[in-house]
């Protein structure tokens, strides 16, 4: 499905890169009117379904996604485990796609494969909603952490570090290039092994974003006003002795951050996490992530009833 850029209605979400930071804004601020006035909303997408197909694992994106859905007065379809469909019998991903995108009105996939969700937006009657395809990107989720950070936080000025996994982390890249939108500089921490692919770096370089990078969160933690951590991608080494050499590298603890951070200092994860952020820092004022699933649902409100005409 195609649609013209400069209204949402009826478009994919495929890349953080094919919205305008002012379309990013509008996102930000319908997102803020739902969470503002909440019950007014049910009903606006009453008679729409959103069909679900994941290819690999997920809770928050695909419960959020539905939740967002029921609240808004739609329905949802799933095709549920793989293993239980047409799938199994050998039928192509294409066959799949041009089937199931007859029985809703929008899509959310997620696949394995960088550029699956490209490919089936070619394909698909109607949107395509990328939940996260491979090492590319995840832009719904850019789009709530955006809204976290500009809750919690400041998007302008602010300095923001990412930590952990920045090679096979696709949460990282489409944020990378929604913060690289709104010209913050960006400190990038990971051990050596996983660090930020080059074509992003060269795409920063040609943008004029600096970014700094290191190997050690301590470095650099007490000058952070957000730190976004992220959990090593074990299932996308191709070699497990490779991920071993990195796993548990890296570790957010109470005492990290009693050791000197800013007052106002955000802790966030797309989670889910795998030892990277203590559970000792949950109760601290820093950790936002628990909060950042919350978000996650009006932000997917915005989305979808902007993809499918119930705001403006
Ligand atoms: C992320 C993902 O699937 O990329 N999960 C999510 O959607 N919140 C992060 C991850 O799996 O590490």
């Amino acid at each position: 499905m195609v649609a013209m850029r400069g209204t949402l209605k009826g478009r994919d979400v495929i890349s953080i890169n094919d919205f305008s930071r002012e379309e990013i804004d509008h996102i930000l601020k319908v997102s803020d009117g739902i969470e503002k006035d909440l019950d007014s909303k049910f009903g606006l997408l009453s008679g729409k379904i959103l069909s679900i197909l994941f290819f690999e694992p997920s809770t928050r994106t695909r419960m959020s996604f539905e939740s967002a859905m029921y609240e808004l007065g739609g329905r949802c379809i799933d095709m549920g485990p793989t293993e239980l469909t047409s799938v199994k019998k050998g039928e192509t991903f294409s066959d799949t796609i041009k089937v199931i995108s007859k029985y809703a009105d929008v899509m959310v996939l997620r696949h394995p494969s960088d550029g699956a969700a490209r490919y089936a937006s070619e394909i698909s009657d109607v949107p395509i909603i990328n939940g996260g395809d491979g090492t590319g990107q995840h832009p719904t989720q850019t789009l709530l952490d955006l809204y976290t950070i500009k809750k919690e936080s400041k998007l302008d000025g602010a300095n923001i570090g990412i930590l952990g996994d920045l090679k096979y982390g696709r949460t990282v890249h489409s944020l990378v290039y929604a913060l690289s939108m709104y010209g913050i500089d960006m400190t990038f921490i990971s051990p050596p092994d996983l660090s930020l692919p080059e074509e992003i770096k060269e795409d920063l370089d040609d943008k004029k974003i600096s970014y700094e990078e290191c190997d050690k969160i301590e470095e650099v933690i007490e000058d952070l006003d957000v730190l976004y951590v992220t959990r090593i991608q074990r299932e996308r080494f191709p070699d497990i002795l490779e991920y071993k050499k990195v796993s548990g590298s890296y570790k957010i603890t109470k005492d990290i951050l009693e050791g000197g951070v800013k007052e106002d200092l955000i802790i966030l994860h797309p989670l889910p996490r795998t030892g990277e952020i203590d559970p000792d820092v949950d109760d601290t004022k820093y950790a936002r992530y628990f909060l950042q699933t919350k978000y996650g649902v009006v932000v997917r409100m915005a989305i979808l009833g902007l993809i499918l005409g119930g705001f403006e």
